[in-house]
This record gives structure tokens, C-alpha cells and sequence, in this order.
């Protein structure tokens, strides 16, 4: 992901100089039964340790996570960039003394600097809605993860998929997680990642069935196999992996997150990564490199990468009508007047040949139509 951070901040740039609202990259939205995975699959994207996570039903409400890329601390606050392009307003956060901070929409004015204290306020906000004895409630809880090392997007995370009703659960428990997942997956510009765990057949997954009924097309749904090393010993989900038991047309991706010992035992999130590594060469090495936290997050950029991509069009023709409007007034002053429009040609040009260009054979796996720039664009 962090590849992405410098070539979407720059497009950004020309975004904003050419008065367009910024590409809306897709939501990220996991979906599982309970305790497959779904929170530990995100915070591993994140890079950062803060959901609440562990067995039984832990997430209760919906978690809307914005991630939102901001300059180093010492960078910020500065007006323009090298090009004399302005840079983003947000990049100044006057008062903000932290190299990463997050807000939640229901604590306004705070600034939680420190990731156990964010953890903890999850906490506290969901046994306000949904009391402390496992209710669950539709109603979002709102966080914002300002931070150099993230890009510009929105992940979901949600109560999982649960069929028998405990504590305070409601008798239709499992109509209501349905109707709650469903309202963030139909959404066309969201990527369902459908967390599956090794250690239970495929063929029963509530995630694939609940991600079909909205994406029959599998365009936008990617299959994760949570828990590779909690596999009965003489099992293996090689055929799972090779996408024998059920095809997943953008792919699928088996990863090893942290068990509930890693967690307890605060193992780093560093250790983690490089365990699952450690794991998928021993038990996986044809599949080692297609597999695993890391190449996931990969996957998701290439994704992301391409739905950038379909939005170029439009961008370099705004760049470009942009650039005859500067010419005229040029010509109609008959002094000169600072035209910026050629080096913004230049970024998208070079943008799209440097990296567009070379992401070929994999389906586009949206269908949306949404607001771009002003403009429609559809595909
Ligand atoms: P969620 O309910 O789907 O959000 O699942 P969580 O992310 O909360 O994980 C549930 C429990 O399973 C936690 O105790 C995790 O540590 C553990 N867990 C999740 N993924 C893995 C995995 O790949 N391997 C192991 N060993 N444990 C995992
Ligand atoms: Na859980
Ligand atoms: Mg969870």
C-alpha cells in the first residue's frame, strides 16, 4: 500500500488545482462469521494494532474506519509543493503535535494520539449502544486514522455473520447481521473481502454466499482464508488455494494473522508478518508468494490501482481544457499568466504510462458509476 501513498497524493495535486473532487476509491468491507478473522485482517492492512479483537462476538457495531493520508510532522503545514502546486489544505493540522493520530465522530474536538486508548474508546462506545451483554446495533461507530504511512481510504469492519442468539441477543440475531452486512456490501463501490477460515469447509461459507447475492459476477469480492495454521494435522487448503474447491475470480489469498496468544503476549505486528512468512515457505512455498498479509494488501493496490486507472480519462481532458482557457487568457493579456496546466499534463501522462499501463490481464472488477470530477463516468 505504501507505494500508493506518493503517486495518489500527487494526483491528488492535480485534483485539486483543476477544481475536481478526488478520485472515490472503493470501500474496503469484510464479511465472515464470527471469529473467522475479519478484524485481525484488517488491522494487518493497517499495520497498526487498535481493533477490538478475540473470540466470540466482539465487533458489535459497524466500524467505519477512514484512513486519511497526511504529511510527516515535520513537513506539515507547508503551503506548496516543489512544483509551485498547492498542496492538500489537509495537510496542515495546526495544533496537532503527533506523527499519526485518530477522531471519532462521536467525540468531537478529541485527539486520540495513542492506539490503546482508540481501542479502548471502540470499547466504550459499543457497550453504550449495544449494552455489555453482546447486543449488537446497525448504528456505524466513526473513526478517523490520520497518519503518513496510510492511503486515502475507507475500510469497514462488521459484527460477524452468527446464527444462535447469546446474552442480549435479539431472537432474530442472525436476520439482523444479515440485513446489517448487506447494507454496506450492495453498496457497487465497495470490495468484499470474504473472510473464510481454513479450519471449516468452504463450501458452507456464509461470507461467499452473503458476497454472491450482491456480486454474482464475483467482480469485486476476494476470497481470504484466515487461520492456515490452525488446520487439522494431515490437512492442508492447497486445493482451497488453488481456487479448485470454488473458484473466486479476483482471487484467493490464505494468510496466517495473530492468534489469540500473539495478542495477549502483545507480539509486534513486525513479528507477525514475518512468522507468516516464516509459515507459508515451510508448509505453501509454490504458493508462498501469492499468499499472506503482505501480498493481500499488494492485491488491494493493484486493485485500487486499476480503479485510478478508469478515472484517467476524464482527468486528462479536464487537464486539457484547462490548459486551452489558460492559452486564451495569455493571449488576451499579453502578459504572461502562470500556466501550471503542462506540468499537470505531464503527471497524468506520466502516471498513466509509468503505472497503468502495466497492469494488464486483470478483470476491472467494478461496476459503478459515480461522481468523478464533476462529471459521470461510467464503466
Ligand atoms: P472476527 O470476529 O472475525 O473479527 O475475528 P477476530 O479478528 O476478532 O479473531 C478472532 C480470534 O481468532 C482472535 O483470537 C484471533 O487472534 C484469532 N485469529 C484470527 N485469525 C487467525 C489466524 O489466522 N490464526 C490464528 N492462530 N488465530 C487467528
Ligand atoms: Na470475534
Ligand atoms: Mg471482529
Amino acid at each position: 500500500m505504501e507505494t500508493l501513498i506518493p503517486i495518489i497524493n500527487r494526483l491528488q495535486e492535480v485534483f485539486l488545482t483543476v477544481g475536481a473532487d478526488f478520485i472515490q476509491l472503493p470501500q474496503i468491507v469484510v464479511v465472515g462469521s464470527q471469529s473467522s478473522g475479519k478484524s485481525s485482517v484488517l488491522e494487518s492492512l493497517v499495520g497498526r494494532d487498535f481493533l477490538p479483537r478475540g473470540s466470540g462476538i466482539v465487533t458489535r457495531r459497524p466500524l467505519v474506519l477512514q484512513l486519511i493520508n497526511v504529511a510527516p510532522l515535520e513537513q506539515r503545514g507547508q503551503a506548496e509543493n516543489g512544483n509551485g502546486i498547492k498542496t492538500n489544505a489537509q495537510d496542515s493540522y495546526p495544533g496537532i503535535k503527533v506523527e499519526e493520530w485518530g477522531t471519532f465522530l462521536h467525540c468531537k474536538g478529541q485527539v486520540f494520539a495513542d492506539f490503546v486508548a482508540i481501542r479502548k474508546e471502540i470499547e466504550k462506545e459499543t457497550e453504550r449502544s449495544s449494552g455489555d451483554n453482546k447486543g449488537i446495533s446497525p448504528e456505524p461507530i466513526y473513526l478517523k486514522i490520520f497518519s503518513p504511512k496510510v492511503l486515502n481510504l475507507t475500510l469497514v469492519d462488521l459484527p460477524g455473520i452468527t446464527k444462535v442468539p447469546v446474552g442480549d441477543q435479539p431472537e432474530d440475531i442472525e436476520a439482523q447481521v444479515h440485513e446489517m452486512i448487506q447494507s454496506f456490501i450492495s453498496n457497487p463501490n465497495s470490495l468484499i473481502l470474504a473472510v473464510s477460515p481454513a479450519n471449516s469447509d468452504l463450501a458452507t461459507s456464509e461470507a461467499l454466499k452473503l458476497a454472491r447475492d450482491v456480486d454474482p459476477d464475483g467482480r469485486r469480492t476476494l476470497l481470504v482464508v484466515s487461520k492456515l495454521d490452525l488446520m487439522d494435522a494431515g490437512t492442508d487448503a492447497l486445493e482451497v488455494l488453488l481456487g479448485r474447491v470454488i473458484p473466486v475470480r479476483l482471487g484467493i489469498i490464505g494468510v496466517v494473522n495473530r492468534s489469540q496468544h500473539d495478542i495477549n503476549t502483545q507480539r509486534s505486528m513486525e513479528e507477525s508478518l514475518q512468522g507468516e512468512q516464516t509459515f507459508l515457505q515451510r508448509h505453501y512455498p509454490s504458493l508462498a508468494s501469492r499468499c499472506g498479509s503482505r501480498h493481500l494488501a499488494k492485491t488491494l493496490s493493484r486493485l485500487l490501482m486499476h480503479h485510478i486507472r478508469d478515472c484517467l480519462p476524464e482527468l486528462k481532458s479536464r487537464v486539457t481544457v484547462l490548459s486551452g482557457q489558460y492559452q486564451a487568457r495569455l493571449s488576451g493579456y499579453g502578459r504572461p499568466v502562470e500556466d501550471h496546466s503542462a506540468t499537470l499534463l505531464h503527471i497524468v501522462t506520466k502516471f498513466a504510462s509509468d503505472y497503468c499501463n502495466t497492469i494488464e490481464g486483470t478483470p476491472r472488477y467494478i461496476q459503478t458509476t459515480e461522481l468523478c470530477g464533476g462529471a459521470r463516468i461510467c464503466y
